[in-house]
C-alpha cells in the first residue's frame, strides 16, 4: 500500500534581506497509514515549515524550491504540490488536518467557540448547521470537554490545555485521515502535556487516523511514534523506528538531543543541553551542518553533506559518515537515555 504522505526531496526557502534562508532541504520521508511519524530537532531545525509547507500555507516570502508532496487516501493519490485553489480547500482539513503550535493565536479572539467551529465548517462546505453542531459536539465530547459550555466561550475564558483541546477536535472537524501537530503541548505544563499526548493516543485508536507529531521533546514523541525523523539545519538527518532512535541512534545530533533529555525524577540542571548553536541557514558551514558542534567530527566532515543512507538496521538512515563511529560509542549513551526514560 502507499503510504498515506510521501516527502520526496522537498527544499523550502525564505526570501531575507540578507539572501535566501534555506529552511528545509531535501527533507525526504513517509507517514503509513494508521502511523505516528515523530519530527524533532531543537528550535530553528524547519520542522514548522516542513509542517506548512506539507498544508501549503507558507508566507508569501516562502517558496517550495524542489520536491514533491504525495497524499494518498483511498487509492487515489494527489501531488499536493500542483494542487489548485480549490482542490486544496478540498485538501486541507478534508484530507490532512494542521493543530497549530500557539493555542491562543490559533484562534480568532473576538468570536466565541461555536463561530469558530461554524466558519470552518461552512468554510469546507458544509452548510448544515444542525450536523455542524452535532458534530461539535460529538468531537467536544471526545476531547473531555463540556461542548455547551465551551462553545459559548471565548478563546481567552479558556486555559491553555482546553484551547489546545478545542483546536485538536477542531482540526478533526471534517474527518481528516492525517492530523499534523506542529508542539501541540509546548505551551502548557508538564501535566497538562501528558493529558494531551493520553488525549491523542486515545483519538487515534478511536478515530484511526494518520499522525505527524513535530516536537523538540524527545520524551513526549517517545510516547507517541511509531517512527521518528530527527532535524538539523532543514535536513533530516535521521530516520529509524522509534525504539532504534532511542536505543541505537547512529547520529550523533540525534545522542545530543537524547542526552539533552531532562531527567523526570532529577534535579533541576541535569540537562546537558548540546554545545554551541545552530547554524545559520543563509550561509551554513560547508560539508556535514552538524560539524561545529559534532564530538565526532574529522576532516572529511567538511568536505560534502553526507547523504541520508541506510546504517546497520532495517528502515533506519543517518546522514553521518562516520555513523559506525557513532554506533561503537553508544553504549553509555544508550544507559544513559534507558534510565531517562525509564
Ligand atoms: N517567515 C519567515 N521568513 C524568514 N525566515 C523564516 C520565516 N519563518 C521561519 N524562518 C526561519 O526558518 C528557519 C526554520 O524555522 P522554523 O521552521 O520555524 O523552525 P522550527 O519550527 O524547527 O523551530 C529558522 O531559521 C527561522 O528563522
Ligand atoms: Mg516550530
Amino acid at each position: 500500500m502507499d503510504p498515506i504522505l510521501s516527502v520526496q526531496e522537498l527544499s523550502v526557502e525564505y526570501a531575507t534581506r540578507r539572501g535566501a534562508l534555506r529552511a528545509a532541504r531535501d527533507v525526504s520521508f513517509d507517514v503509513e497509514s494508521g502511523e505516528t511519524v515523530a519530527i524533532i530537532g531543537e528550535s530553528g531545525s524547519g520542522k514548522t515549515t516542513l509542517a506548512v509547507a506539507l498544508v501549503r500555507l507558507l508566507p508569501r516570502n516562502a517558496r517550495v524550491s524542489a520536491g514533491a508532496i504525495r497524499f494518498t487516501r483511498d487509492g487515489i493519490t494527489r501531488d499536493v504540490l500542483r494542487l489548485d485553489d480549490e482542490e486544496l480547500r478540498e485538501f486541507r482539513w478534508r484530507e490532512c488536518a494542521l493543530v497549530f503550535q500557539s493555542a491562543l493565536n490559533a484562534f480568532n479572539p473576538v468570536i466565541d467557540i461555536w463561530s469558530q467551529f461554524l466558519d470552518t465548517a461552512r468554510a469546507h462546505g458544509m452548510k448544515d448547521t444542525k450536523a455542524v453542531r452535532d458534530r461539535s459536539f460529538e468531537l467536544l465530547d471526545l476531547v473531555h470537554l463540556d461542548p455547551e459550555r465551551v462553545l459559548r466561550a471565548y478563546p481567552h475564558e479558556l486555559s491553555g490545555g482546553m484551547r489546545q483541546r478545542v483546536l485538536i477536535a477542531l482540526g478533526l472537524l471534517l474527518h481528516p485521515a492525517l492530523l499534523i501537530l506542529d508542539e501541540p503541548t509546548t505551551a502548557l505544563d508538564i501535566l497538562t502535556q501528558r493529558a494531551i499526548i493520553d488525549l491523542l493516543r486515545e483519538l487515534r485508536t478511536k478515530l484511526g487516523f494518520s499522525m505527524l507529531f513535530i516536537s523538540h521533546d524527545l520524551s513526549l514523541a517517545a510516547e507517541l511514534a511509531d517512527r521518528v525523523v530527527t532535524m538539523y539545519a532543514g535536513r533530516a538527518v535521521e530516520r529509524a523506528g522509534v525504539e532504534d532512535l532511542f536505543y541505537r541512534p547512529r547520529h550523533p545530533y540525534s545522542i545530543g538531543l537524547l542526552r539533552a533529555v531532562p531527567r523526570v525524577t532529577g534535579a533541576l540542571g541535569s540537562v546537558a543541553s548540546i554545545p554551541g548553536s545552530p547554524p545559520d541557514l543563509i550561509s551554513p558551514p560547508p560539508g556535514c551542518p552538524y560539524h561545529p558542534r559534532c564530538p565526532l567530527a574529522i576532516d572529511a566532515c567538511l568536505a560534502a553533506v553526507p547523504p541520508l543512507l541506510p546504517v546497520d538496521m532495517p528502515r533506519h538512515d543517518a546522514a553521518c559518515i562516520r555513523w559506525q563511529e557513532v554506533a561503537r560509542t553508544i553504549g553509555t549513551a544508550e544507559r544513559h537515555v534507558a534510565e531517562k526514560l525509564a
